[in-house]
Parts: C-alpha cells; structure tokens; sequence
C-alpha cells in the first residue's frame, strides 16, 4: 500500500468522559485514492471526520494528516494546515447573500492575499468552470440555482485553494435520484482532475460508494469494522458487514 494521507492509530473520544463515541479507531487512508466511510449512523462517521479536520481533538491516540501529527499544531497553525483541505457538506453552506463567483473569490481573497483582483476572479471563474459551471450563472445568488448548481459551486469553492485532500461529508444525501448520479460523478470527475489529491467521502449511498471508491471503511460503534477494496467488502464473511451490504445494495 503507498503513502498514508490520513493515519490514525487507537483514537479515542469521549464528550461526556463516560460514552466513547470514538472508540480505538485504526485507519490509514492511502494518498491520491478515493475512499468510502460508510456504516448505520450514529457510528462516529462525522465525528472522525471532525478529528481529522482537527475540529475536535481526540481523548487519547494519533491522528496524522499528510505526514502531520495535528496534536501538535496549535490553533493557528492548524487554521493554516486546514487550507490544504477542501471540505463540502451536506448542506452547501454556501453565502446567501454573495454571488456564485462572489463564494468561490471568497477563499482566495482570504488566504491569497498575494492575489490581486483579476487573479482571484480568474481562479475562481477556472474552479466554476471545471465543476460545469456556465458563467451566465457566476453572478447569481444561491437562491436563483438548483441545488445542483449549488451543490457545484460549493464544489468548486472547496477546490478553491487546490486541496491536497477532499472531504466530502453526506454529499448526496437528500438529493434525488439522478441529481444524486450527477454529484457522484462530478466527485469522481474532480478527483481525477485533480492530480493526486485524496478524497474522502462519508455516504449513506453503498452503491455509490462502491462504484467509485478505491477503499472504504465501514464503521462501527466508534471503530473501523473493514477496511478494504470494494471487492473485499463483497467476500467479507463479517456478519455485520454482510447485512449492512446486503441491504444497502438491494436495489442493483
Ligand atoms: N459534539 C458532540 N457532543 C456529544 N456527542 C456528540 C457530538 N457530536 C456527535 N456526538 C455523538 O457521537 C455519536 C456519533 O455521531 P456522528 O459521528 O455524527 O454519527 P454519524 O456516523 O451518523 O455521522 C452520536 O452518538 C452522536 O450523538
Ligand atoms: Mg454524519
């Protein structure tokens, strides 16, 4: 296996110091690959992610993100270390009251501040256009798109900045049917173009998971029950594994 993106080694976590809702978590995510977390919810799926985002920080155990123990960093270094990621969420949580070009310039202008104004609308128009963003729309509020276009300029706002990692956290949940085709593959469509970025996907949608993820994980009350190839998943004698597949592939 190559190069880990994202590592970690027994992690922990307890909110209330009685519940662990994290519970010795094992993961190592290779570099450049596209990997599923799926499992029954409420199993910490979110919260992991937030660990690895280093929105929350674990009770015991290492979590290393590109090489980088993120216990470590300190509040500010951390908010620099998170520009490397690109995040998009359920929700798009887009501005309401910017444009479309307006929440792509956003980050830039943020965190370029070498960027003069030409450059960030230039790189933003470039994002907008790699995720089928057509310009008579750069100058739309949220309001006035669908919610796949809203979904798209949420997309290309996370690439913003050239992510060396993409997380995704339910990106399709709630979407219908063929929108929901549509973000799949607007999400694998950006990982390839995006050369050798990793990407994280937690989905309540086993067959998407499995048609376009190197790896998943499946988790379990706070810990990784598998981790392997869509195929291992297939063969997998875990029981639990089994009726979770089972039942999240009955449609094909
Ligand atoms: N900030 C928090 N404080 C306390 N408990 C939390 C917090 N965030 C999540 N939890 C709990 O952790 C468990 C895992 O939640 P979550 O990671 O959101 O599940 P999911 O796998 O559906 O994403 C749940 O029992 C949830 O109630
Ligand atoms: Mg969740």
């Amino acid at each position: 296996m190559s190069e880990a993106a994202i590592r970690l080694v027994d992690v922990k976590k307890t909110f209330d110091g009685k519940e662990f809702v994290v519970n010795g978590m094992n993961l190592e995510i290779p570099k450049g690959s596209v990997t599923a977390i799926i499992g029954f919810s409420g199993t910490g799926k979110s919260v992991m992610l937030k660990h690895i985002l280093g929105l929350y920080r674990p009770t015991s155990g290492l979590i290393e993100v590109l090489g980088q123990d993120i216990s470590l960093l300190s509040k500010d270094e951390l908010t620099i270390f998170r520009r490397r990621f690109g995040v998009l969420f359920q929700g798009s949580a887009l501005f309401d009251d910017m444009t479309v070009l307006e929440n792509v310039c956003f980050p830039l202008t943020e965190h370029r501040p070498e960027y003069s104004e030409e450059k960030v609308i230039e790189v933003a128009s470039k994002k907008l256009h790699q995720v089928g963003l057509d310009p008579k729309h750069f100058s739309k509020l949220p309001s006035q798109i669908s919610g796949g276009m809203q979904k798209r300029t949420g997309l290309a706002r996370a690439l913003a900045l050239d992510p060396e990692i993409l997380f995704y956290d339910e990106p399709t949940t709630g979407l219908d049917p063929i929108l929901t085709e549509m973000v799949d593959n607007l999400i694998l469509e950006t990982h390839r173009q995006s050369n050798g970025c990793t990407s994280v996907m937690v989905s309540h949608d086993l067959e998407a998971a499995f048609r376009i993820a190197d790896y998943v994980a499946m988790l379990n009350a706070g810990q990784v029950l598998l981790f392997g190839t869509p195929q291992d998943f297939f063969k997998t004698e875990i029981e639990l594994v089994k009726r979770f597949v089972a039942k999240g592939m009955k449609h094909r």
